[in-house]
């Protein structure tokens, strides 16, 4: 590869799913080729089509498992990415609770075996799909890198692990690339409508809850807790647009080519939102009413959570674009023009 002309091939690990999928769009756009790897555990194949329906392109896709070396190797031979973007994950904190070891296994394994195939193939370029639960229940917000970083359950376990593995590694070798990004809370689809979060069984998050309401296939948001300590007593948190945090990736991407080290970086807004503001704009931009009740906390939960976002900008030259409203439309077109997700009709 001449140094003018730098690789444009990405692998993708979890490329399937809801994040890594408006990734792949976005680096199209971008002008990189994205690669897609993944096990499919939490995502379906159909989503390639939609890929290719929106880019103009489909990606490559791989389907196969992060813990499997050999299957990892492959990959890197055939496709000779120049980068990594590691989206492969589990994510349900309930979930990692009842079962923390397949967390450990998946996450902080699976991680391990990419980071050893990335260093044997050479390749040295990846960017990390962190999350603000690395900050457990902060001090103070808005919430900067600096704050101190605690795990709240096995799920936030196994980033903080993974960040601490990418910690040492970039110490140990100069050659290292990496950028944590810490998402907050990603939320909303593709403008199209035709791609966006599919989560299967019931929504432990948000805004898929509250999308579900205004569709029919659920009677009612049970709000988890009015007793905060917040403006309206419900939680607050710090809700982004899918669209601007895969861009955030693309401009990490930008970064690393630029220089070897390690990144820790938000990707929020910098502004908080709560339960009843939410459910407001959703209301707004569906036209449909979102009845709910007031049930009690949820346990683990925390009051108030938004970031700093000002690293993001001054490294990064990034900042979120699209508004509250802007997310509960985008969230809604798909909402209703796929009622069943991704499913067959
Ligand atoms: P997702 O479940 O939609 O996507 C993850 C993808 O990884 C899925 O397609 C799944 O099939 C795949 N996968 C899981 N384990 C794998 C393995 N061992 N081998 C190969 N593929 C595997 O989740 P998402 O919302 O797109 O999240 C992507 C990443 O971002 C995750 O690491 C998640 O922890 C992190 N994150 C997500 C959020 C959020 O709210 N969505 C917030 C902070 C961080
Ligand atoms: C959750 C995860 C966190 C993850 C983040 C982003 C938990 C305990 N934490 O956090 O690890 O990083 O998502 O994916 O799951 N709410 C309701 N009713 C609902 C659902 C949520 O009132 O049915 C409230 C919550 O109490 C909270 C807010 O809505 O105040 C947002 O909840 P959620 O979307 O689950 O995100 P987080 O709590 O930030």
């Amino acid at each position: 590869m001449k140094p003018n002309h730098p690789n444009r091939k990405v692998l993708v690990t979890g490329g399937a799913g809801y994040i890594g999928s408006h990734a792949c769009v976005s680096l199209f756009a971008a002008g990189y080729q994205p690669v897609v790897f993944d096990n499919l555990c939490n995502s379906h194949a159909r989503v390639l089509e939609r890929i290719g329906e929106v880019a103009g392109q489909a990606p490559d896709f791989i389907e196969g498992d992060i813990r499997d070396a050999q299957a990892l190797e492959a990959v890197f031979r055939s496709f000779e990415p120049g980068a990594v973007m590691h989206f492969a994950g589990l994510k349900a904190v309930g979930e990692s609770v009842e079962r923390p070891h397949l967390y450990q296994d998946n996450n902080v394994g699976g991680t391990r075996v990419l980071l050893d195939v990335m260093q044997r193939m050479g390749v040295h370029s990846l960017v990390f799909s962190s999350s603000a639960t690395v900050y457990g229940d902060p001090d103070e917000v808005p919430i900067t890198e600096h704050a101190p970083r605690r795990a709240t359950n096995p799920y936030g376990q196994t980033k903080l692990d993974i960040e601490r593995l990418l910690e040492t590694l970039t110490a140990k070798d100069a050659r290292w690339r990496i950028a944590c990004l810490r998402y907050f809370n990603p939320v909303g689809a593709h403008p199209s409508g035709r791609m966006g979060e599919d989560p299967a069984g019931t929504p432990n998050n948000l805004m898929p809850f509250i999308a579900q309401v205004a569709v029919g296939r659920r009677e009612r948001l049970q709000v988890f807790g009015n007793d905060y300590d917040t403006p309206d007593g419900t939680g607050v948190r710090d809700y982004i647009h899918v669209m601007d945090l895969v861009q955030g990736h693309v401009d990490t991407l930008r970064l690393l080519e630029a220089g070897a080290g390690l990144h820790m970086i938000n990707l929020g807004t910098g502004r908080g939102v709560s339960v009843l503001e939410m459910v407001n704009a959703f209301e707004a931009a569906s036209g449909r009413r979102v009845p709910y009740e007031v049930v009690a906390r949820r346990p683990g939960d925390i009051a108030a959570c938004w970031a700093d976002a000002s690293l993001a900008r001054e490294r990064l030259g990034w900042t979120a674009e699209r508004d509250l409203p802007a997310m509960c439309v985008d969230t809604w077109r798909w909402q209703q023009q796929n009622p069943r997700g991704y499913a067959e009709d």
